[in-house]
């Protein structure tokens, strides 16, 4: 974990989170049955470079694209390409945008077209689950209250969180530590203080919480081939709580 120093450090990760929210809002529009996932990408990269910001994934550790994009049982890294979405498909988009050197992350899961309602309530759930976990960022609280606010909801709600994919410390590199597991009891772990930089991501199966990786050695799927969903922001700790960067 390296904390911010000064407040222009804060203000230029607010600056790529801001260009993040906005090529998410406009892949989402992009988002429809027909489109080809490698035509995400395309646009992903087209609106990064149009903000004067870097692809964080691209190249990190051979990746392969600008952004991921998973759909139905994948997890998380599937990688864009010929296969075209289609109604009743779900597809989780997941951007990291490098800024003169401040990372910023973030993912959202879409429904395409209509979906089946517990597949819905899949991603209600998930989407909470990540707002669950950012109230408990704040200063003084301890590391794993944050990954225990996520699984309680998740579990209460009768879906499973992955294990083998965790959030991470972020701000002037895509990952820094800590790990932050979706999953874990309360009271344990670093204490959260001010200037520090997370990314907090739950990924939720609708069934069991096991995962295995494709062939191409990046995407995970579930074990059971159900639906997975995942969201994340970016947040700071302030002294008025978490400050949602990628917003
Ligand atoms: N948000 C994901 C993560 O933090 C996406 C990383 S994609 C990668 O692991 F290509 F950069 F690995
Ligand atoms: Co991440």
């Amino acid at each position: 974990m390296i904390p911010l120093k000064s407040e222009s450090d804060l203000q230029v990760l607010r600056a790529s989170g801001k260009i993040l929210s906005r090529v998410m809002q406009k892949l989402k529009d992009a988002v429809r049955s027909g489109i080809t996932t490698a035509e995400i990408d395309n646009l992903a990269a087209d609106f990064i470079q149009a903000e004067n910001a870097r692809s964080a994934f691209k190249g990190y550790r051979g990746y392969p694209a600008h952004v991921c994009t998973s759909i139905n049982e994948e997890i998380v890294h599937g990688i864009p390409g010929n296969r075209v979405l289609k109604d009743t498909d779900i597809i989780s988009l997941d951007i990291g945008i490098d800024f003169k050197g401040y990372f910023s992350d973030a993912a959202i899961t879409l429904a395409v077209g209509k979906i089946d309602p517990l597949t819905k309530k899949l991603i209600e759930v998930t989407k909470t689950a990540l707002d669950e976990g950012i109230k408990q960022a704040k200063t003084g609280n301890h590391l794993s209250d944050i990954s225990h606010a996520i699984q309680s909801y998740v579990e209460r709600n009768g879906f499973s969180v992955v294990r083998e994919f965790v959030g991470h410390g972020i701000g002037f590199k895509l990952h820094e530590e800590p790990e932050i597991p979706n999953f874990g009891q309360p009271g344990e772990g670093p204490i959260l203080k001010k200037g520090m930089v997370l990314a907090i991501e739950p990924m939720v199966n609708l069934g069991r919480w096991e995962s295995e990786i494709l062939t191409n050695g990046w995407t995970a799927i579930t074990k059971d081939n159900l639906p997975s969903a995942h969201f994340e922001h970016t947040v700071a700790i302030t002294d008025k709580g978490a400050e949602i960067l990628t917003n």
